[in-house]
C-alpha cells in the first residue's frame, strides 16, 4: 500500500473530488466548535485537513494530536466552502476531509516553533527543527538548484568532475591547516586541504584538460559572517588558456546560473577594473558597485598645504589623502559626525576631517568646517573642484597611512551607502585584475604571495621577478559580486624555474622547497601545459542569491563563530585510548 499520493503543497482545485493520501508534520491545529482543522506540512507546503466528529475514529485521533506530530491521512479533496478560502496559501482553495488519520510519530514539546524566539545557538543545536522552516528549506533548495545549474553548464562544456584527497599535505592558501594525526605513522599528520590547488594543477599535467569539482575546503582562520572553517568551493582548472578565456567562460557560467535559478540578468560582459583602480576609487579590492559613492584622491591637491595633517601624508608614497562626497548630507548633526569619527578611529584612523557645503560657489564662505582655517583659498577650491561638491553635500576626509585610510574610507563608504539608502537594487559583478604579485610583510620581514605561490607573475623570466618583486603584477583575477569576493583564480606557473624562483623569493630554501613541494616541482619537469583556473566560494554565492545575512544560513549544518557545532558538540574530547593509539598527549 502506498503511503502517499501527493505532497501537501501540491493540492489544487483541479484535483477536487479525488481521494488523496498525505503524510507530514502538524504545522498547527484549530478546534472550531466540534470540527478540528489540522494544517499538515511537508517539504512542498501546507494542506488543510478537516476532521469531523461524524468520522469518530478520525476525530478521536485528531483530539490527541499536537504540534509537529507526524501524521498519515487519507480523505476526499474538496473545494473549501464559500468564503473560507485562504489566499495566503497555495493550497488555500481546497481541503481534505479526512476518513483515515494515523499518528506515525509523536513529538515532545519543542524548544522553539517555526523558529520563533530562537537565537542562533539554539537554532543550530536543533538544526533539524530549524530546517523544517519553509525559509530554510527554500535556501537549501536554492543551493541545490545553483549547484545543479553549475554542473550542467560545466558538463556541457567538456569539464570532468574529479575528486581529490581530503587527507593530504598542506596546500598554502594563507590560513592555518586543520591536521589529522596518522595512527600508522606516529608523529606524522595529514592536513585537510585548504583548497585542491596542487591536485588540480597536477590533473592538468595529466592531460585532463578541463576539470571541476565541488570541493570541501578547510581553513583554520578567524570566522566572519562570510567565512566558515569548512566551506565549499566550485574549483575549476583549464589547460592551454589565458586570462581572457577563463574569465570569459566563468562569467558566462555566472550569467547562466543567475538566469536559470533567479531569472536575473547579469551584465555581458562584466566590468573589469585593475586592483590599482579599485583601491584608488573604492579603497577596496572587492568594491560594491551598487554603491554610487566614490573616493576622490587629494594627495596631489594638498601636497603644499600648511595643514600638516594633510600635507605630510600627501607627500608620503606610503600614505594617501582622499575624500568621500556624501550628497545631501550637509545636515548631518554633530553627534552623527562624532559617531562616524569614533567608527573610523576604531579602525586605526587618527580622526576624520569633514566639510559641509552650503554654497560651494562662494568658496570658503559657502562652507563650514573646523579645518577651513588651515587651508588656503586655492586648496579649498581645488578640493571643491576635484570632489565636485554641490550645495548640501558633506565631504569626509581620510589622511594617513594608505592601509588605514583605505580601511576607514571603505568602511565609511559601505556604512553611509547603506544608512542613506544609496545602494541600488540588483546585481553588480565585476572582475578585479592586475593584483600585485607579492606583498612585503613588515612584521615578518619577508615577501608573501598575495594570491598563492602558484600564480604566474606577469613577467617572462625569473630574473625580472627577483629584481623587482614589489613592482611585479600577477596574472590573477577575482570575481566580485555586490561587495563580496566570490571567486579568485589565476594563470599558473608552469615552468619549474619560475616556480623555484617564487619559492626562493618567499624565503623557502631549496631544501625546504624540496621537502614541502618536491613532488610538485618534479611534476613540472615532465611536460606541464600552460594552465589556469579559478575557485568560487559557493556558500558566498548562494548567500548573496538568497539575500541571507551570513553563509551559515545557506549551509545545512554550519559551525558557530567560534568554530563549534552546537548540534553534535564538535569539536569533542576523545578518550585516552584513542590518543594513546595516535601517540598523542593533550597539554
Ligand atoms: P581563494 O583562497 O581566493 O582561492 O578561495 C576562493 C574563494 O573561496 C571563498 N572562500 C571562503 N568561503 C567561505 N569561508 C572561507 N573561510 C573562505 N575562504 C575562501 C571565497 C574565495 O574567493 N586555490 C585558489 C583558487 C584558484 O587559484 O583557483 C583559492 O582557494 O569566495
Amino acid at each position: 500500500m502506498i503511503m502517499r499520493s501527493h505532497y501537501c503543497g501540491e493540492l489544487r482545485a483541479g484535483l477536487a473530488g479525488q481521494t488523496v493520501k498525505l503524510c507530514g508534520w502538524v504545522n498547527g491545529l484549530r478546534d472550531h466548535g466540534g470540527v478540528i482543522f489540522i494544517d499538515l506540512r511537508d517539504r512542498e507546503g501546507i494542506a488543510q485537513l478537516v476532521c469531523n466528529p461524524e468520522q469518530a475514529g478520525v476525530f478521536a485521533v485528531a483530539e490527541t494530536v499536537r504540534a509537529e506530530y507526524v501524521l498519515r491521512a487519507k480523505g476526499m479533496l474538496r473545494v473549501r466552502p464559500q468564503g473560507t478560502a485562504n489566499p495566503q496559501l497555495a493550497t488555500g482553495e481546497v481541503e481534505v476531509v479526512a476518513d483515515e488519520l494515523e499518528i506515525l510519530s509523536a513529538a515532545s514539546d519543542l524548544p522553539f516553533h517555526h523558529g520563533e524566539g530562537a537565537g542562533e545557538e539554539l537554532r543550530l543545536k536543533y538544526r533539524y527543527l530549524d530546517l523544517r522552516r519553509p525559509e530554510m528549506l527554500a535556501r537549501l533548495r536554492l543551493r541545490h538548484r545553483t549547484l545543479a545549474a553549475v554542473r550542467a553548464f560545466l558538463n556541457e562544456r567538456g569539464f570532468m568532475d574529479v575528486e581529490t584527497p581530503m587527507l593530504t599535505r598542506a596546500t598554502p592558501e594563507g590560513a592555518r591547516d586543520f591536521l589529522s594525526p596518522a595512527r600508522n605513522r606516529p608523529g606524522r599528520f595529514y592536513a585537510l586541504p585548504q583548497s585542491p590547488q596542487l591536485f588540480k594543477q597536477l590533473l592538468m599535467m595529466s592531460g585532463l584538460d578541463r576539470y571541476y569539482q565541488i570541493a570541501r575546503c578547510f581553513r583554520d582562520e578567524d570566522l566572519r559572517a562570510d567565512r566558515q572553517p569548512e566551506f565549499t568551493q566550485l574549483d575549476v582548472e583549464m589547460s592551454f588558456v589565458d586570462e581572457e578565456e577563463v574569465t570569459g567562460l566563468m562569467e558566462a557560467l555566472a550569467r547562466e546560473v543567475f538566469a536559470k535559478v533567479l531569472g536575473a540578468q547579469l551584465p555581458d560582459p562584466f566590468p573589469r577594473m585593475t586592483y590599482a583602480q579599485a583601491m584608488l576609487r573604492y579603497a577596496s579590492d572587492a568594491p560594491d558597485l551598487r554603491n554610487p559613492l566614490e573616493l576622490v584622491e587629494l594627495s596631489e591637491a594638498l601636497r603644499e598645504a600648511q595643514f600638516k595633517v594633510f600635507s605630510a601624508p600627501a607627500r608620503d608614497p606610503g600614505c594617501r589623502v582622499a575624500a568621500l562626497r556624501i550628497p545631501g548630507a550637509a545636515d548631518m548633526s554633530r553627534r552623527e559626525l562624532d559617531q562616524l569619527t569614533e567608527f573610523v578611529q576604531a579602525m586605526g584612523a587618527r580622526g576624520m576631517a569633514w566639510i559641509k557645503a552650503a554654497d560651494p560657489s562662494r568658496g570658503r564662505d559657502g562652507m563650514r568646517s573646523p579645518i577651513l582655517k588651515f587651508l588656503a583659498d586655492g586648496e579649498i577650491s581645488s578640493v571643491a573642484e576635484r570632489t565636485g561638491v554641490a550645495a548640501g553635500d558633506l565631504l569626509l576626509f581620510g589622511a594617513g597611512p594608505a592601509a588605514i585610510v583605505n580601511r576607514a574610507l571603505a568602511a565609511l563608504r559601505d556604512r553611509l551607502g547603506r544608512e542613506r539608502n544609496l545602494i541600488a537594487p540588483g546585481w553588480a559583478p565585476l572582475w578585479v585584475t592586475d593584483f600585485p604579485a607579492f606583498e612585503f610583510d613588515e612584521n615578518e620581514k619577508r615577501w608573501k604571495a598575495l594570491h598563492h605561490p602558484f600564480t604566474a607573475p606577469g613577467v617572462a623570466a625569473p630574473r625580472e621577478l627577483l629584481a623587482r618583486p614589489g613592482a611585479t603584477l600577477s596574472r590573477a583575477y577575482d570575481m566580485v559580486l555586490n561587495g563580496h569576493e566570490i571567486g579568485g583564480g589565476s594563470i599558473r606557473i608552469h615552468q619549474r624555474e619560475m616556480q623555484s624562483a617564487v619559492f626562493e623569493l618567499l624565503g623557502l630554501s631549496a631544501a625546504e622547497a624540496e621537502e614541502k613541494f618536491g613532488f610538485f616541482l618534479r611534476a613540472l619537469e615532465f611536460g606541464a601545459p600552460p594552465h589556469g583556473g579559478i575557485a568560487f566560494g559557493l556558500d558566498r554565492w548562494v548567500m548573496l542569491m538568497a539575500e541571507a545575512e551570513s553563509i551559515r544560513e545557506v549551509i545545512a549544518f554550519p559551525k558557530t563563530q567560534s568554530g563549534a557545532c552546537p548540534l553534535t558538540e564538535a569539536p569533542a574530547a576523545v578518550n585516552a585510548r584513542q590518543l594513546r593509539e595516535l601517540g598523542i598527549r593533550a597539554i
